[in-house]
């Protein structure tokens, strides 16, 4: 279930806001500039092209965007690399392009910093959620990580995450599977 929680940088242990309501997220998160929407879901099996079933919703997203590498980022719960893949983007780092993400299956904990406030939200299916490029922001896909992503890019290689030093994620909640 998508999940917004939002804190005071100085304490990520007492929500200010906590909502599950698509409208409220999308105004939430539209104050700090991330484009927040939740979109219906096709139904996918394993062996799904997901870039073809989605090619209406890419279409659109790429005329808006202009995005000219567009890919699926897909990852089950046994996955080998599992635990190195899930710490690559765990602390708090910004890219030069805006990150691009629409979730078609499973979900992913986005935490995005701005300003004195943290905004941790927890992606499922059928969200699409655009952090702007320079917004400080982590991404935890959990233990046990089951996601399929669609993910749009402008410029592939110059999405290359600048790591802030800063050691902020460790006192946010991380993503915990239901
Ligand atoms: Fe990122």
């Amino acid at each position: 279930m998508s999940r917004l929680q939002v804190f005071d940088e100085a304490d990520g242990t007492t929500p200010l806001l906590d909502t599950a309501e698509a409208a409220a997220i999308g105004e939430a998160l539209g104050e700090i500039g991330v484009a927040f929407e939740r979109w219906p879901l096709k139904p996918l099996d394993a062996d799904s092209d997901i870039l073809g079933v989605y090619a209406d919703e890419i279409a659109r997203l790429t005329e808006q965007g202009g995005y000219r590498s567009i890919d699926v980022a897909r990852i089950a719960p046994d996955h080998p690399e599992r635990d190195a893949m899930r710490g690559k983007f765990l602390s708090e780092h910004t890219h030069g392009e805006d990150e691009v993400r629409f979730f078609v299956e499973g979900e992913g904990l986005f935490t995005l910093h701005h300003d004195a406030r943290v905004f941790n939200m927890l992606c499922s299916a059928g969200d699409l959620i655009s952090v702007p490029a320079g917004m400080r922001h982590w991404f935890d896909m959990g233990a046990a990580p089951r996601f399929t992503a669609i993910r749009l890019f402008v410029n592939p290689d110059g999405w290359i995450a600048q790591f802030t030093g800063s050691d902020i994620a460790a006192r946010f909640p991380r993503l915990e599977h239901a």
